[in-house]
Protein backbone atom coordinates (compact mmCIF):
# COMPACT_ATOMS: atom_id res chain seq x y z
CA UNK A 1 0.00 0.00 0.00
CA UNK A 2 1.63 3.51 -1.19
CA UNK A 3 1.99 5.59 1.94
CA UNK A 4 1.08 8.94 2.17
CA UNK A 5 4.40 11.62 2.39
CA UNK A 6 5.04 12.38 5.91
CA UNK A 7 5.86 16.11 6.82
CA UNK A 8 7.15 16.54 10.05
CA UNK A 9 7.64 20.00 11.70
CA UNK A 10 10.37 19.89 14.45
CA UNK A 11 9.98 22.84 16.75
CA UNK A 12 13.50 22.26 18.72
CA UNK A 13 12.87 25.09 21.61
CA UNK A 14 10.35 27.26 20.33
CA UNK A 15 7.39 28.14 21.34
CA UNK A 16 5.20 29.04 24.30
CA UNK A 17 1.74 29.26 23.90
CA UNK A 18 1.33 32.41 21.73
CA UNK A 19 2.29 30.09 19.10
CA UNK A 20 -0.59 27.85 19.38
CA UNK A 21 -2.16 29.52 16.68
CA UNK A 22 0.15 28.80 14.13
CA UNK A 23 -0.73 24.87 15.07
CA UNK A 24 -4.16 25.95 14.74
CA UNK A 25 -3.32 27.27 10.92
CA UNK A 26 -1.20 24.13 10.14
CA UNK A 27 -4.10 22.12 11.79
CA UNK A 28 -6.61 23.71 9.26
CA UNK A 29 -5.04 23.44 6.64
CA UNK A 30 -4.00 19.64 6.97
CA UNK A 31 -7.60 19.20 6.45
CA UNK A 32 -7.45 20.52 3.26
CA UNK A 33 -4.34 18.16 2.10
CA UNK A 34 -5.68 14.76 3.75
CA UNK A 35 -3.13 13.48 0.74
CA UNK A 36 -0.36 14.17 3.34
CA UNK A 37 0.16 13.19 6.54
CA UNK A 38 1.47 16.31 8.82
CA UNK A 39 2.34 16.22 12.07
CA UNK A 40 4.42 18.84 14.87
CA UNK A 41 6.94 17.98 17.41
CA UNK A 42 6.43 21.08 19.48
CA UNK A 43 8.35 21.69 23.11
CA UNK A 44 6.83 19.22 25.66
CA UNK A 45 5.03 22.47 27.09
CA UNK A 46 2.93 22.78 24.43
CA UNK A 47 1.84 19.15 23.54
CA UNK A 48 -1.26 18.80 25.10
CA UNK A 49 -2.72 22.09 24.09
CA UNK A 50 -2.22 21.64 20.52
CA UNK A 51 -3.64 18.02 21.23
CA UNK A 52 -6.83 19.28 22.66
CA UNK A 53 -7.02 21.84 19.38
CA UNK A 54 -5.56 19.69 16.48
CA UNK A 55 -8.45 17.51 14.40
CA UNK A 56 -6.25 16.58 12.02
CA UNK A 57 -2.47 16.77 12.61
CA UNK A 58 -0.83 14.50 14.86
CA UNK A 59 1.14 16.09 17.63
CA UNK A 60 4.30 14.49 19.22
CA UNK A 61 7.99 15.20 21.62
CA UNK A 62 11.55 15.75 20.76
CA UNK A 63 12.87 13.17 22.74
CA UNK A 64 11.91 10.99 26.17
CA UNK A 65 13.57 9.06 28.37
CA UNK A 66 14.75 4.95 28.42
CA UNK A 67 13.05 4.32 31.52
CA UNK A 68 8.89 3.91 32.64
CA UNK A 69 9.66 6.36 34.98
CA UNK A 70 12.22 6.92 38.39
CA UNK A 71 14.12 9.35 40.01
CA UNK A 72 14.99 11.57 36.86
CA UNK A 73 15.24 15.16 37.27
CA UNK A 74 14.03 17.05 34.36
CA UNK A 75 13.01 13.98 32.58
CA UNK A 76 9.81 13.06 30.92
CA UNK A 77 8.79 9.25 29.96
CA UNK A 78 7.56 7.80 26.64
CA UNK A 79 3.96 6.82 28.66
CA UNK A 80 4.18 10.66 29.46
CA UNK A 81 4.19 11.93 26.39
CA UNK A 82 1.08 9.06 25.34
CA UNK A 83 -0.81 10.57 28.20
CA UNK A 84 -0.55 14.24 27.29
CA UNK A 85 -1.78 12.72 23.42
CA UNK A 86 1.58 12.47 21.81
CA UNK A 87 1.54 10.31 19.55
CA UNK A 88 4.69 9.75 17.97
CA UNK A 89 8.82 10.86 19.38
CA UNK A 90 11.64 12.09 17.45
CA UNK A 91 15.03 10.18 18.71
CA UNK A 92 18.44 10.61 18.53
CA UNK A 93 18.71 14.22 16.66
CA UNK A 94 22.09 15.16 16.10
CA UNK A 95 21.74 18.37 18.65
CA UNK A 96 20.61 15.50 21.20
CA UNK A 97 23.47 13.50 20.33
CA UNK A 98 25.66 16.29 20.14
CA UNK A 99 24.26 18.34 23.23
CA UNK A 100 23.79 15.45 25.85
CA UNK A 101 25.97 13.40 25.03
CA UNK A 102 23.42 10.50 23.48
CA UNK A 103 25.04 7.77 22.35
CA UNK A 104 23.92 5.06 19.91
CA UNK A 105 22.74 2.17 22.28
CA UNK A 106 21.07 4.73 24.34
CA UNK A 107 18.89 6.07 21.37
CA UNK A 108 17.97 2.44 20.76
CA UNK A 109 16.81 1.62 24.56
CA UNK A 110 14.94 5.26 24.59
CA UNK A 111 13.13 3.81 21.20
CA UNK A 112 12.59 0.32 22.65
CA UNK A 113 10.51 2.34 25.56
CA UNK A 114 8.66 4.77 22.92
CA UNK A 115 7.44 1.97 21.27
CA UNK A 116 6.72 -0.31 24.12
CA UNK A 117 4.36 2.79 25.40
CA UNK A 118 2.52 2.91 21.76
CA UNK A 119 4.50 5.89 20.62
CA UNK A 120 5.30 6.12 17.26
CA UNK A 121 9.15 6.11 16.48
CA UNK A 122 11.45 8.86 14.00
CA UNK A 123 15.46 8.05 14.37
CA UNK A 124 17.39 10.58 12.79
CA UNK A 125 20.78 9.27 11.47
CA UNK A 126 23.63 11.70 10.17
CA UNK A 127 26.81 12.26 8.84
CA UNK A 128 29.26 15.62 10.37
CA UNK A 129 30.49 17.48 7.51
CA UNK A 130 34.36 16.02 8.37
CA UNK A 131 32.76 12.57 7.80
CA UNK A 132 31.37 13.39 4.34
CA UNK A 133 34.17 14.82 3.43
CA UNK A 134 36.32 11.80 4.15
CA UNK A 135 34.23 9.86 2.34
CA UNK A 136 32.69 7.94 5.16
CA UNK A 137 29.26 9.00 5.46
CA UNK A 138 27.55 6.25 4.05
CA UNK A 139 29.71 3.82 6.48
CA UNK A 140 28.81 6.28 9.09
CA UNK A 141 25.12 6.69 8.58
CA UNK A 142 24.41 3.04 7.65
CA UNK A 143 26.36 2.15 11.34
CA UNK A 144 24.67 4.51 13.32
CA UNK A 145 21.40 3.76 12.76
CA UNK A 146 22.01 -0.34 12.85
CA UNK A 147 23.23 0.52 16.13
CA UNK A 148 20.21 2.83 17.06
CA UNK A 149 17.36 0.94 15.38
CA UNK A 150 14.98 -0.74 18.22
CA UNK A 151 15.16 -4.52 19.16
CA UNK A 152 11.68 -5.97 19.03
CA UNK A 153 10.14 -9.12 18.92
CA UNK A 154 10.35 -11.42 16.10
CA UNK A 155 6.76 -11.36 14.82
CA UNK A 156 5.69 -8.04 16.38
CA UNK A 157 4.87 -6.99 12.46
CA UNK A 158 2.92 -3.80 14.03
CA UNK A 159 6.72 -2.08 14.68
CA UNK A 160 7.39 -1.60 10.86
CA UNK A 161 4.32 0.65 10.56
CA UNK A 162 5.47 2.85 13.68
CA UNK A 163 9.24 2.76 12.74
CA UNK A 164 10.16 6.16 10.27
CA UNK A 165 14.03 7.21 9.80
CA UNK A 166 14.91 10.60 9.29
CA UNK A 167 18.41 11.16 7.25
CA UNK A 168 19.63 14.48 8.46
CA UNK A 169 23.58 15.39 7.64
CA UNK A 170 24.58 17.75 9.84
CA UNK A 171 25.85 19.99 8.08
CA UNK A 172 23.11 20.64 6.25
CA UNK A 173 20.31 21.53 9.92
CA UNK A 174 19.67 25.17 10.27
CA UNK A 175 22.36 26.46 7.27
CA UNK A 176 20.03 26.92 4.38
CA UNK A 177 22.46 24.28 2.75
CA UNK A 178 21.26 21.59 1.73
CA UNK A 179 22.33 17.54 0.23
CA UNK A 180 21.91 17.62 -3.43
CA UNK A 181 19.07 15.56 -4.64
CA UNK A 182 22.13 12.84 -6.34
CA UNK A 183 23.38 12.85 -2.68
CA UNK A 184 20.05 12.41 -1.17
CA UNK A 185 18.75 9.65 -3.54
CA UNK A 186 22.17 7.96 -2.68
CA UNK A 187 22.07 8.19 1.25
CA UNK A 188 18.30 7.08 1.29
CA UNK A 189 19.11 3.91 -1.10
CA UNK A 190 21.75 2.83 1.33
CA UNK A 191 19.46 3.08 3.97
CA UNK A 192 16.77 1.10 2.33
CA UNK A 193 19.34 -1.40 1.87
CA UNK A 194 20.52 -1.72 5.26
CA UNK A 195 16.51 -2.01 6.11
CA UNK A 196 15.93 -4.46 3.44
CA UNK A 197 19.08 -6.55 4.62
CA UNK A 198 17.65 -6.36 8.27
CA UNK A 199 13.98 -6.75 8.31
CA UNK A 200 13.04 -8.51 4.38
CA UNK A 201 11.49 -7.02 1.17
CA UNK A 202 8.22 -6.22 2.65
CA UNK A 203 8.87 -5.07 6.15
CA UNK A 204 12.33 -3.35 5.20
CA UNK A 205 10.14 -0.77 2.33
CA UNK A 206 7.40 -0.05 5.17
CA UNK A 207 9.37 1.58 6.79
CA UNK A 208 9.64 5.78 5.85
CA UNK A 209 12.39 7.39 5.05
CA UNK A 210 12.27 11.04 5.31
CA UNK A 211 15.07 13.66 4.80
CA UNK A 212 15.71 16.85 6.89
CA UNK A 213 18.05 19.77 6.81
CA UNK A 214 17.03 23.24 5.02
CA UNK A 215 13.82 22.15 3.53
CA UNK A 216 12.05 25.15 2.66
CA UNK A 217 9.03 25.40 0.53
CA UNK A 218 11.08 26.49 -2.68
CA UNK A 219 13.33 23.09 -2.56
CA UNK A 220 10.96 20.89 -1.09
CA UNK A 221 9.27 19.89 -4.46
CA UNK A 222 12.58 18.60 -5.62
CA UNK A 223 13.41 16.77 -2.70
CA UNK A 224 9.98 14.97 -2.36
CA UNK A 225 10.16 13.63 -5.68
CA UNK A 226 13.74 12.35 -4.76
CA UNK A 227 13.30 8.26 -5.51
CA UNK A 228 13.21 6.54 -1.46
CA UNK A 229 12.13 10.17 0.21
CA UNK A 230 9.19 9.68 1.92
CA UNK A 231 8.50 13.12 3.68
CA UNK A 232 10.72 15.99 5.32
CA UNK A 233 11.58 16.22 8.85
CA UNK A 234 11.59 20.07 9.09
CA UNK A 235 13.01 22.33 11.33
CA UNK A 236 13.25 26.09 10.99
CA UNK A 237 10.50 26.48 8.35
CA UNK A 238 8.03 24.37 10.52
CA UNK A 239 7.72 27.82 12.91
CA UNK A 240 4.94 29.24 10.68
CA UNK A 241 1.71 28.34 9.07
CA UNK A 242 2.84 29.46 5.57
CA UNK A 243 6.31 27.96 5.38
CA UNK A 244 5.43 24.84 6.83
CA UNK A 245 2.10 23.95 4.47
CA UNK A 246 3.69 25.38 1.44
CA UNK A 247 6.28 22.48 2.22
CA UNK A 248 2.98 20.05 2.70
CA UNK A 249 1.84 21.53 -0.16
CA UNK A 250 4.93 20.86 -2.29
CA UNK A 251 4.37 16.98 -0.88
CA UNK A 252 0.74 16.90 -2.07
CA UNK A 253 1.40 18.03 -5.50
CA UNK A 254 4.26 15.45 -5.83
CA UNK A 255 1.52 12.73 -5.21
CA UNK A 256 -0.66 13.86 -7.70
CA UNK A 257 2.37 14.28 -10.72
P1 LIG B 1 16.18 22.71 9.73
O1 LIG B 1 16.21 21.59 10.87
O2 LIG B 1 15.00 22.42 8.85
O3 LIG B 1 16.03 24.02 10.48
O4 LIG B 1 17.46 22.61 8.99
C1 LIG B 1 15.88 20.26 10.58
C2 LIG B 1 15.96 19.41 11.82
O5 LIG B 1 16.86 19.64 12.65
O6 LIG B 1 15.14 18.50 12.02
Amino acid sequence: MPQRPYIVGNWKMHGTRAMLSEARAIDRAAQRHMKVEVAIAPPYTLIHPVHREAKQIAVGAQDCHHEDGGAHTGDISAAMIADAGGKFVILGHSERRQNHGESDELVRRKAEAALKAGLRVILCCGESEEIREAGKATEFVTGQLKASLPEFDEGDEAIFEKLTVAYEPIWAIGTGKTATTEDIAEMHGEIRKLLVSLYGEEQGREIRILYGGSVKPENAADILSTPEVGGALVGGASLTADSFMGIALAAAESEEA
